[in-house]
């Protein structure tokens, strides 16, 4: 009889932290159930709180928090630096918002988030009238944001990027002005759905180009408060599956109530293409987003070739992607993956320096790289740079058995998925 494991992964860390946000500056009352408690949303809630947000304690267990929102102008100075450690997505949307304030407001993280580019979200945020001071080397962290009244845009963006589109529509809804934004590509569309949520029209066109175009037309005067349930995260989920797909839980693995946003859930056609027994079952709706059940099992896998459109859809996963390849003979091709190299690491370079010292196959291209399947037994240590996604998914792939790989500082998963080891253990011991 089939023994297989159902678990949960911890709540969507884009929509926690847009949730957050959003709360704070609707008017009255929000619910929110099953936000991450997890490191970067707890520093997004602790910046919040140093502008005047009323948020309480992330509770360990995803139990209902209830936000008095600030409404629109009601954010207040911070008396220092806002502090948002490694969370790209938290320091982004946040400029957005704290451009079109009255008042002026430092910006800082940790190493990683120091190095990693803003002037993707200030040059266009500039173009609205938002003045910066760069603190140290220009285009990175820590920064002065000065505040003060800012206008509409009209932008195309250079790249597919939802931490940019998602900072120029806050920075319209929080300065009143009407923006509009092209995409190149399709990122995932939360905010653009979360605003809906709280009364806002947003409208989406999807061009012929498969790119999207996203208007703001008219600003609103007040946000309505949320009253949702966190979809549990895909990209957790992603190395849930990876470790069904790779034998660490013998008998498969469903993941219960994740997100299954089609704009973000591209790991999963990606594993399919690659003979992955995967099965997936709509389950309704949370906080606007659809949601369900994902069934992975362990069976042969075979190699591809991934493009930029794919990489758009997963941009997250492709790490996972990539140690699936491992056990995928022949060659598989990572390619239009550049923006790997400025997320909380260079993830090309970490996947590329820690599958060589395991004794894989891989070649590193600019945008891209490929893996080389094997089923040797492989061993060693792997150095995950700081980088949550690097360490779970070389966890998941020293979790198989035959294999023995350390990873080196494993605390780093806290920053989007605390018990992660406890749940791979737990999926291992079957
Ligand atoms: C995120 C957007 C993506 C993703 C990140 C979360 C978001 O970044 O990699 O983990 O919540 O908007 P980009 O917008 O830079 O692609």
């Amino acid at each position: 009889m089939e023994n297989r494991m159902i678990v949960r992964v911890p709540g969507d860390k884009s929509i926690s932290q847009r949730a957050l946000i959003l709360a704070t500056l609707a008017e009255g009352e929000s619910r929110l159930r099953g936000v991450l408690p997890s490191a970067d949303p707890r520093s997004t809630a602790a910046a919040l709180r140093a502008l005047g947000a009323d948020i309480p304690p992330l509770p360990a267990d995803g139990a209902e928090i209830r936000v008095q929102g600030r409404g629109l102008g009601g954010l207040t100075p911070p008396e220092a630096p806002l502090d948002l450690g490694n969370s790209g997505t938290g320091t982004r949307l946040l400029l957005g918002v704290l451009a079109a304030q009255s008042f002026s407001s430092v910006v800082d993280g940790d190493d990683s988030l120091r190095s990693r580019p803003m002037a993707r979200v200030t040059d266009p945020l500039g173009a609205m009238g938002a003045r910066f001071e760069w603190l140290g080397a220009h285009g990175r962290l820590p920064l002065r944001v000065l505040g003060g009244p800012i206008g509409g845009i009209e932008y195309d963006l250079p790249v597919a990027s939802a931490q940019v589109k998602s900072a120029l529509l806050l920075a319209g809804v929080a300065g009143r002005v009407p923006v509009g934004l092209t995409e190149p590509g399709v990122s995932r569309d939360h905010t653009e759905r979360m605003l809906r949520g709280c009364g806002v029209s947003v409208i989406t066109h999807v061009r012929d180009d498969a790119g999207r175009r996203v208007e703001l037309r008219d600003p609103p005067t007040r946000l309505t408060p949320l009253d949702i349930d966190v979809p549990g995260d895909l990209s957790s989920a992603a190395f849930v599956l990876l470790a069904g797909l790779l034998g660490v839980a013998p008998s498969g693995v469903t993941v219960e109530g994740v997100g299954l946003n089609p704009t973000r859930n591209g790991v999963l056609p990606l594993f399919e293409r690659m003979g992955a027994r995967l099965e997936v079952e709509p389950a309704g709706e949370a906080a606007g987003e659809p949601v369900g059940r994902i069934t992975a099992r362990p069976g042969p896998l075979r190699s591809i070739a991934v493009d930029e459109s794919d990489v758009t859809l997963a941009v997250d996963e492709i790490p996972s992607v990539a140690i699936a390849a491992v056990r995928a003979p022949g060659r598989t091709r990572i390619r239009g993956a550049r923006e790997l190299r400025v997320k909380e690491t260079d993830r090309i370079r970490a996947l590329v320096v820690n599958l060589r010292a395991l004794g894989v196959e891989v070649e590193e291209v600019d945008d891209g790289l490929d893996v080389v399947g094997t089923d040797a037994p492989l061993s060693g240590t792997v150095d995950p740079f700081d980088d949550h996604r690097i360490a779970m998914v070389f966890g998941v792939l020293g979790a198989q058995p035959g294999n023995a790989i350390e990873v080196l500082d494993p605390g780093c998963v806290e920053v989007s998925f605390p018990g992660f080891w406890s749940l791979l253990q737990e999926l291992r011991d079957g």
